[in-house]
């Protein structure tokens, strides 16, 4: 997989390259790339926003400077992108990002962040340049940067060789594996501790019985979350 994230910040993404979950999927054969959009603008001082027509605060990204910075990475029209690159705008009013989101994401070949700042996406960039608008939650960040680092972590924890032999992202919460429901609760030593005791089922060496425990126990955070 190729992940490529536009910004006007790309040193922001210098601690999340260094994970050892990313570093491993690089390993394995992803491919990071990180595009300054103030690299690529012809307009003077290397502007890439303007005000915004109709008045309001704040500054738009602009357009031009977006195609300008996609047309310098794939050499082709942005309007027309390849059917195997889905192309993201981060957006506070985009689909929401989900575990389903996430699974359909891993499986593309290419995947292209377009992070905002300032007021945000100039309104063609969304309609002409991008396949999806996703949203990290209801509320609005400074800038897409930490958005496109949440999507890229949870879609790289799914690559095959990120994460180590004893972790899995298959019974996770929210997986197909617990049904879609929260996880259930882990504990670990000691087993007491200020007089409170771990559950005695964890402690049987019993697995069909912990297994069964750990799916009650999924079901009961799922019908008791909000958003299910
Ligand atoms: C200050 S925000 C712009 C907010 C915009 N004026 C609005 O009210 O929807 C600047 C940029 O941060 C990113 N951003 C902020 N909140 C986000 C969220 N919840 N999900 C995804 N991206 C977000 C987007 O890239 C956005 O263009």
């Amino acid at each position: 997989m190729k992940i490529d994230t536009f910004t006007l910040f790309p040193e922001a993404f210098s601690w999340f390259q260094s994970q050892r979950h990313v570093q491993n999927a690089v390993g394995a054969g992803l491919e990071l790339g990180y595009v300054n959009y103030r690299d690529t603008t012809t307009l003077s001082g290397n502007v890439v926003d303007d005000t915004p027509f109709g008045g309001g605060a704040g500054m738009v990204l602009r357009v031009d400077v977006v195609e300008w910075a996609l047309r310098a990475r794939y050499g082709s029209d942005p309007a027309d992108p390849p059917s195997e690159r889905r192309v993201i705008a981060l957006t506070p009013g985009g689909r929401f990002l989900d575990d389903a989101l996430v699974d359909e994401l891993a499986a593309e070949p290419a995947l292209t962040l377009l992070c905002g700042r300032y007021e945000g996406f100039d309104e063609r960039i969304l309609e002409h340049f991008c396949t999806d608008r996703v949203s990290i939650g209801r509320y609005v960040l400074a800038g897409g940067e930490l958005a496109a680092m949440v999507l890229a972590d949870a879609v790289i924890r799914k690559l095959p060789g990120s994460l180590g032999h004893h972790e899995s992202a298959l019974e996770e919460s929210y997986s197909a594996a617990l049904e879609g429901a929260p996880e259930y609760p882990h504990y670990t030593r000691p087993a007491e501790y200020r007089g409170w005791s771990v559950p005695d089922v964890l402690l049987s060496g019993h697995h069909a019985r912990i297994s069964e425990w750990r799916r009650q126990e999924s079901r009961r955070r799922g019908q008791n979350d909000p958003l299910s």
